[in-house]
């Protein structure tokens, strides 16, 4: 578990003066490092909780609307949660095609009307930006939970949890990174790309040539000073890798079906391949996976994609007590 980050106390009467009431949370270039301690401080303090108690009154009498506009698992499913192990409550769109969506409803309008039943709206949308127009028309605090090719900071913020409390605080500046798949369309990797440049990182690209991380990511990270670089394959880095996050091909974002089937397997972690790797690396993956790591590595010590997915939870649960005005 991390073992540095402040240890916030968790108040449980109304406290609209926290630095996180309201806010809305869209981007990871919203953070820095200090805040970063904060939020970990508090998921940690929210996985205690979980394991003592499981369900507490902290959001009483709080609604969260969780608007998925594209299928979800983990983040829908796990904000739900988080909201419940809170002791508030959910209204649940999973299928907008049920909702007055399908009537032409804009997503303005949609979140405006939201917002009337609800204190806090999770958005999932096809379109980068949309989180953004989402955050002008309501008033009521929205978070992204991934808007297109664009940004998934929720994500982000729980990869670098889950690094902390698998490697230790106190060994993030040093680390190598290697972002494996689809980093062309992976919001994921755009963000986590992001938020690692608060930390004395090294960078590494493994991509089909199609799929390559965008220019604008680069840049940002260029600007802070973070040594980066491009690989055509895994086994040239693995070796030096402490942690290795792998993607999925992101099939729905191909044009042409036939341009995902000359890259679809391209890359595949299996034991032969983690043979190559230190014995204290982790492999992360923000999931679904599809065929880019064989089920015979789940068993592997290194492999931390299931844990992660729990550290998504505290995460949650923390951001939403923030913006609510109650950590
Ligand atoms: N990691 C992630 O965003 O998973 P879901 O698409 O299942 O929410």
């Amino acid at each position: 578990m991390p073992t540095s980050p402040q240890s916030p106390h968790l108040p449980f009467g109304d406290n609209i003066h926290t630095p996180w009431y309201g806010k809305d949370i869209l981007s990871v270039k919203q953070f820095d490092r200090k805040d970063l301690d904060y939020i970990f401080g508090v998921a940690h303090e929210m996985h205690g909780m979980v394991d003592r108690i499981g369900t507490f009154d902290l959001l009483k009498g709080k609604i969260l609307a969780n608007l998925f506009y594209e299928p979800s698992t983990r983040t829908s499913s796990s904000f739900h949660a988080a909201m419940e192990r809170l002791g508030g409550s959910v209204i649940p769109i999973n299928n907008v095609k049920f909702s007055s969506v399908s009537k032409g409803e804009s997503l303005a309008d949609t979140v405006r009307s939201l917002e009337c039943y609800s204190d806090v709206i999770v958005l999932r949308h096809p379109e980068m930006g949309s989180a953004k127009i989402a955050a002008a028309a309501a008033s009521k605090p929205i978070l992204n939970a991934g808007d297109g090719v664009g940004e998934h900071p929720t994500q982000a913020l729980l990869d670098l949890f889950t690094i902390f409390s698998e490697l230790g605080e106190g060994e993030i500046d040093g680390l190598t990174v290697t972002m494996l798949g689809d980093l062309k369309y992976g919001r994921t990797v755009h963000s986590l790309a992001r938020l690692l440049t608060l930390y004395d990182v090294k960078l590494n690209y493994v991509s089909p040539d199609i799929l390559k991380m965008p220019a604008e990511v680069m840049e940002d990270v260029a600007e802070k000073g973070i040594p980066q670089a491009e690989y055509a394959s895994l086994e040239e880095i693995l070796p030096e890798t402490d942690v290795l996050y792998v993607t999925r091909i992101q099939k729905e974002r191909f044009e042409n079906p036939a341009d995902y089937k000359k890259v679809a397997d391209e890359f595949i972690i299996d034991p032969e391949m983690m043979q190559l790797a230190k014995e204290q690396m982790i492999i992360m993956h923000p999931l679904p996976r599809v065929n880019e790591i064989t089920t015979d590595v789940d068993s592997d010590p290194r492999a931390a994609y299931f844990r992660q997915m729990e550290y998504g939870l505290y995460v949650r649960m923390a951001l939403l007590a923030m913006v609510l005005g109650k950590a």
